[in-house]
Order: structure tokens, then C-alpha cells, then sequence
């Protein structure tokens, strides 16, 4: 992507301040409101600018429109004792995901395994905050949603499957960082097309197609096209994965049927699937750990390919970007600091904190 203009540092606790005073401001309770803060933040933080605080305007245009209830407030039936389901009732997907979560995490902390099941609920963001909320419990885990229309299935041409992503982790040992897996099934996710529409930027032409079906480089002819899935056929099965695992089995919208973020007409109806799992089912924690250690020194020491500086293990790179921010600040372009003042200027409410 072309580089992006003069940046402007934001830190991450006035970024999140910022977040909680506009959504309480738009009746959303306090609880819930440093929930979602949590994860765009933390998206952030982690490099994913495209799940991060800019999503608000999009946002507050549904509570707005009445299509997103922003007093929800997520609940949970419990199944049997290892499964449980959590209804968002349309309220913000973080919510529920985050309760969804932590449900998962209980009844592990039992029984070895929770899994958890939510339908009625929106769009929860970065996939990997929830995968970092287990960690933070010491389980392992595995994050799935379904979401809009946005793919084709390999061979078709047009929008069915979402760019719904996979997400899993694992703690980490003493000597190693948790393992963190998030990935879109398309080349590269939605929300970087419209970060570099945010931007001003151009985008690469192997990731998605303009409505005549010629790659694009313009994120706005992009959006108005297809994503193209990774790895052909398997990127596109995976997209199945998730709507058979989040969107079939939850009783939430499924096969082209949940509503996108950025489209203020109807209810989400997103379906999520969680599992947490303890590590320490087979073997003792301790031995646990020691083999994550091993296994992380092994990928990161392999032999380098030619122009390769260093080997990175999945979440890594976004684990270095968070060290970096929490100390530094969280960079932004002039636009879309503009676009979260309207906000504070509809709302009345104070505009973000610029750092420095
Ligand atoms: N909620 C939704 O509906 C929705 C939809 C689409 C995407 N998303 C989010 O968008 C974000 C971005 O998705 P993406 O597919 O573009 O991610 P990405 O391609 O940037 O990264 C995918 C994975 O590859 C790893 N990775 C990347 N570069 C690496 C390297 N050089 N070495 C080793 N590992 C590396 C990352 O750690 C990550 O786990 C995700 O956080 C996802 O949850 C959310």
C-alpha cells in the first residue's frame, strides 16, 4: 500500500476514554461501553488499524438508525454443562462475545472444555482480543464468526460467504509468547480496503475484484466488487467453516443472510462459536509450557529463505506493534481523527486527547 500521510500519536488510554465517552453518550451502560473500548483499542495497539477505534462512526450511524440497540445486554443459558448459549439480543457484538467467552473459560476451568454458542449478536471487532481474554485465563481457544457478504464460493462470482475470520491461541511458556492465529479467509480483510479508502491509499490487485471482476486497485470500486479468497477453493471453504459453525448452529442469519457493519438498514443477526480448552489435560501445565517453548524456538530459529531478516511466530508481529504503542502512541491520518471528532461534536462530548 502507498504510505499514508502525517500521522497523529493517540495513547491508547485516551483513545479509550475517548471511545467509552462517546458510546455512554449514546446510551450505551458503562459496563458494555469499556468492553467495546477494550477491543477496538486493543486492535489498535496490535497494528490491526482496520478493527480499531475508527469503526465507531460506522458504529453510532446503526444505534442511530435504530438497527443496533445499544442498551442490549447480553444473556446465557446454559446447555449441559460444558455448553451454553448466549443471545446478544442485537445489542454490540463485543458484549456478548466477551460474556460468551467467559462462560467458555468457566465451565473449562471444570470440566476441561467449554463451548459456547451466540446468535443475535453484531460485530465483535478483532477476533484476537477474544482469543487473548483466554489466554489471560490460561486456556486455549478457538474464535469463530460468521459476517456479510463480502466473498464469492470458488467458482462463483458473486458476494455470498463473508470475510468471516479463524481465530485460535494458546498460552505460551516461559520462554515463548502465546500463540495467536487470526486470519481473514480472503487475501487480506475487508477492513483494510476501507482503512486505505480512510487513508486515501491505494490497495494490492490480487485482493479483490471490481464489479466488472477486474482487480482493483481503488478501495472504493474494491468494496463495490468481491474479495478474493486465499488459496482459492480453501480459503473459500473456510468461510463455510465459519458460517456452518457460527451461523447454522447458533439459530443466527447464515448464508448471505447477517447484516455488515457498515450497513445501517437492517439488524446484524452475527452468529459466533467459542471454545475454551485447558491445557493441561494431557500432561502437567509445567510440561505444557516447556513444549510451547520448544515448538516456538523451532519455528523462530528455522532456516531463513533468502531476503528473510527474521521469523515471526503467529501473533507475533502484532505482539511487537502493542509494545510499541502502549509506549509510544497509536498513529493516526488527520481524516480519520476528523471523523471521531464529528462524532464528539454530535454527541457533545469532549474531542480525543492528541498526544503531546
Ligand atoms: N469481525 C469480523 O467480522 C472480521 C472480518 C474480517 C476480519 N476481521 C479481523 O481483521 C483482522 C485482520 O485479518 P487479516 O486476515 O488481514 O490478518 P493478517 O493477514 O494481517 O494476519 C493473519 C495472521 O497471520 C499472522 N502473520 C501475519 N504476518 C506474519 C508473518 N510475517 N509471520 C508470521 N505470522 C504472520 C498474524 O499474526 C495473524 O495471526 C483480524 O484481526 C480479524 O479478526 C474481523
Amino acid at each position: 500500500m502507498t504510505a499514508a500521510s502525517n500521522t497523529i500519536q493517540i495513547r491508547h488510554q485516551d483513545a479509550h476514554a475517548f471511545v467509552v465517552s462517546l458510546l455512554q453518550a449514546s446510551g450505551v451502560p458503562q459496563k458494555n461501553s469499556e468492553i467495546v473500548a477494550r477491543g477496538l483499542v486493543q486492535a489498535d495497539l496490535r497494528g490491526v488499524e482496520s478493527h480499531g477505534i475508527n469503526r465507531i462512526p460506522s458504529y453510532l450511524a446503526r444505534i442511530r438508525s435504530g438497527v443496533l440497540d445499544p442498551k442490549a445486554e447480553p444473556t446465557v443459558t446454559k446447555v449441559t454443562p460444558v455448553v451454553a448459549q448466549v443471545d446478544g439480543h442485537n445489542g454490540f457484538g463485543f458484549p456478548a462475545a466477551h460474556l460468551g467467552m467467559a462462560t467458555a473459560i468457566e465451565m473449562a476451568q471444570t470440566f476441561g472444555i467449554g463451548m459456547v454458542s451466540v446468535k443475535h449478536s453484531n460485530h465483535f471487532g478483532m477476533s484476537a482480543w477474544i482469543v487473548q481474554q483466554a489466554i489471560d485465563a490460561g486456556m486455549m481457544s478457538l474464535v469463530f464468526t460468521n459476517s456479510s457478504p463480502a466473498l464469492p464460493v470458488w467458482g462463483g462470482k458473486s458476494q455470498l460467504m463473508g470475510v468471516s475470520p479463524i481465530a485460535c491461541g494458546a498460552p505460551g511458556g516461559e520462554n515463548s509468547i502465546p500463540f495467536i492465529l487470526d486470519m481473514a479467509p480472503s487475501v487480506a480483510a475487508r477492513g483494510k480496503i476501507h482503512k486505505a479508502l480512510r487513508r486515501g491509499e491505494k490497495i494490492p490487485k490480487d485482493w479483490a475484484l471490481d464489479s466488472e471482476g477486474r482487480p482493483a486497485d481503488d478501495p472504493a470500486e474494491a468494496l463495490k466488487g468481491v474479495m478474493l479468497p486465499m488459496g482459492g477453493p480453501k480459503g473459500s471453504a473456510l468461510a463455510i467453516m465459519m458460517d456452518v459453525f457460527s451461523g447454522v448452529l447458533s439459530g443466527s442469519a447464515f448464508a448471505g443472510g447477517v447484516t455488515g457493519p457498515y450497513d445501517t438498514t437492517k439488524p446484524g443477526d452475527v452468529g459466533h462459536f467459542f471454545m475454551a480448552i485447558k491445557p493441561d489435560l494431557f500432561m502437567s501445565l509445567e510440561d505444557f509450557r516447556s513444549r510451547m517453548d520448544v515448538l516456538y524456538q523451532k519455528v523462530v530459529e528455522s532456516d531463513k529463505m533468502d531476503g528473510v531478516d527474521r521469523i515471526y511466530f503467529p501473533g507475533e508481529i502484532e505482539q511487537l506493534s502493542e509494545k510499541k504503542r502502549r509506549s509510544e502512541g497509536i498513529p493516526f491520518v488527520e481524516a480519520e481523527i476528523d471523523a471521531l471528532n464529528k462524532e464528539a461534536d454530535k454527541l457533545k462530548v469532549a474531542k480525543i486527547r492528541v498526544h503531546g
